[in-house]
């Protein structure tokens, strides 16, 4: 792409997203974000760590060979400036028609001194024989310097200019700790075009994150400078206060076309989709005042504003819903649709089905659902679709709950589960509330030991007939904690509760089928 007024976004909602606190993904729930974010037409996904583990290697190896086509994006992998690490994330992106090794180090006095014990000669010597070495395995080479907002200029431009000269394309100037304000990232990627010889042949990259609330600002005025790639994340998710979010840098461009003059490939009618799906998906809510995508972003309170807007849409709104896929009362399929019609307008909102059996299972559930409702909208069908498909996959099966409450009474749950052995178990459980009592016998059955640390209800499509949605965060209680989430949908929020609880325990069975399976395999190649 030539035009320069064009931008690429590169999404790491899948690297330095997954890297906030609890949002761990398992590879089916990465590769359908994958493919929606090729959907939405990012230029780049960035899908993981390849050398942090077997588990991400795989991941992003999924993800180049079933995302990255020829008319996909390109498909990143991020390591560490070491000959292992470039060689894990070789092996899994390679399968990408258009693969790229994003290699990092940190350039900041800070991080030679206390985190690397390095010298700044030495990580010159390095990122030159890095890149070097990088650029033997692939054409696509993003560099990094790590901390470059805390880099002294003189030395960051030095840097930058050793990792061009050893074949880098990419530079990526992060702001790591969220630290710099707008004004002076400018300045410094300005800079780059000044200080760093044959910067002509790269892209100049923006990753900015939000500790001071300034990760979009920051990536716009990176833009205004010259940066042609932003970084950034779904709902600005990452670590710590996050990234910058996509939605906001696509929506400035968008909003205000003369003032940058700059464009993105992003078809925003996904954007809503997107923000769903990896709040869903990762557990992170989306707070209801979050830019473009929170539930407020079109809601509008005040009299006088409401007032406004019914007179002339334009007094209060600077962008309408539709262009970011707000349009949630559209009608897409009523009770008398049919099995062919449910299938094309599921492959039409992006679902790939697999089998018959996949759809037949979807028609039934959305049959019972619009049997008992005039119309079904988009949002409900994707819930319905998605729960279905995430059901299909679970270790853990659930097949009936059944709870007893009110007042006066001692809630009780009766929950009945297939566990992985292919034993079936009906038991019941008291609690301090319906949703306790599920949770309590699910546990009992399931002989997991977690701690519940979040519960969120939500209503998929408003009113009081539509689905529920419930989200909830767990933690293992082993020697080396972790979170998942869970997230399940039905009519009935109490089942809906039971199916997001059993889908965060499936999550963290597999996780520990898959530690068992790497242990096994690493102590079988030591045999050997
Ligand atoms: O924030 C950061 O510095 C990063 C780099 C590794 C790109 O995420
Ligand atoms: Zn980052």
């Amino acid at each position: 792409m030539s035009d320069d007024s064009y931008v690429r976004i590169f999404d790491t909602t899948l690297r330095d997203g997954e890297q906030s606190p609890g949002a761990t993904l398992d590879t089916e729930a990465k590769i359908e974000i994958a493919h929606q974010l090729a959907r939405m037409g990012v230029d780049v996904i960035e899908a993981g760590f390849p050398a942090a583990s077997p588990g991400d290697l795989e991941a992003v190896k999924r993800a180049a060979s079933e995302v990255g086509t020829a008319k996909g994006p390109i498909i990143a992998g991020l390591c560490r400036a070491h000959p292992p690490d470039i060689d894990a994330c070789w092996e899994a992106v390679s399968p990408a028609a258009k693969p790229r090794i994003h290699t990092f180090i940190a350039t900041s006095d800070i991080h030679l001194e206390h985190k690397l014990r390095m010298t700044r000669e030495q990580v010159l010597a390095k990122v030159s024989e890095m890149v070097a070495y990088a650029r033997q395995h692939c054409a696509d080479i993003e560099f990094s310097a790590e901390d470059a907002s805390r880099t002294d200029p003189t030395y960051l431009y030095e840097v930058f200019a050793a990792a061009v000269e050893a074949g880098a394309t990419t530079l990526n100037v992060p702001d790591t700790v969220g630290y710099i304000q707008p004004a002076e990232y400018g300045e410094l990627i300005r800079g780059m075009f000044k200080h760093v010889p044959g910067i002509e042949k790269c892209i100049v990259s923006v990753h900015c994150h939000d500790d001071l609330g300034f990760a979009t600002a920051n990536t716009l005025a990176g833009l205004q400078a010259g940066a042609r790639q932003a970084e950034c994340t779904i709902n600005g998710i990452g670590e710590r206060a996050g990234n910058a979010s996509l939605e906001e840098i696509v929506m400035s461009l968008r909003t205000r076309p003369n003032y940058y003059n700059l464009k993105t490939g992003i078809d925003s009618t996904h954007l809503v989709r997107s923000s769903h799906l990896v709040s869903t998906r990762t557990g992170i809510s989306v707070p209801p005042n979050k830019a473009i995508v929170g539930a407020n972003a079109f809601a509008h309170e005040a009299g006088i504003h409401q007032d406004g807007v019914i007179k002339y849409a334009e007094t209060y709104e600077i962008m309408t819903p539709e262009t970011v896929g707000l349009a949630q009362s559209h009608l897409v399929l009523g009770k008398h649709s049919g099995r062919h019609a449910l299938r094309m307008r599921l492959e039409e909102i992006g679902f790939e089905l697999h089998g018959e059996e996949q759809l037949d299972r979807i028609f039934q559930r959305f049959k019972r659902y619009a049997d008992a409702r005039k119309e079904v909208t988009e949002a409900e069908l994707e819930a319905i679709a998605a729960d279905e498909i995430h059901q299909s996959e679970d270790l853990y099966v659930l097949h009936g709950v059944h709870v007893s409450c009110g007042v006066p009474s001692i809630p009780t749950a009766s929950v009945s589960i297939t566990r992985p052995d292919g034993e079936y178990e009906t038991l019941a459980a008291t609690g301090t509330g319906p949703v306790d009592a599920i949770f309590t016998a699910v546990n009992r059955i399931c002989r997991l030991d977690v701690e519940l640390r979040e519960y969120v209800v939500h209503a998929v499509s408003g009113g009081i007939d539509t689905l529920g949605e419930v989200t909830v965060r767990i933690r293992s209680k082993d020697e080396a904690p972790r979170t998942f989430s869970g997230h399940g949908t039905d009519a009935d929020i109490l089942v809906a509760s039971a199916k997001a609880y059993l889908s965060a325990l499936n999550k963290l069975a597999r996780a520990a089928l898959r530690k068992k399976q790497d242990t096994g395999a690493a102590s079988a190649e030591a045999v050997a």
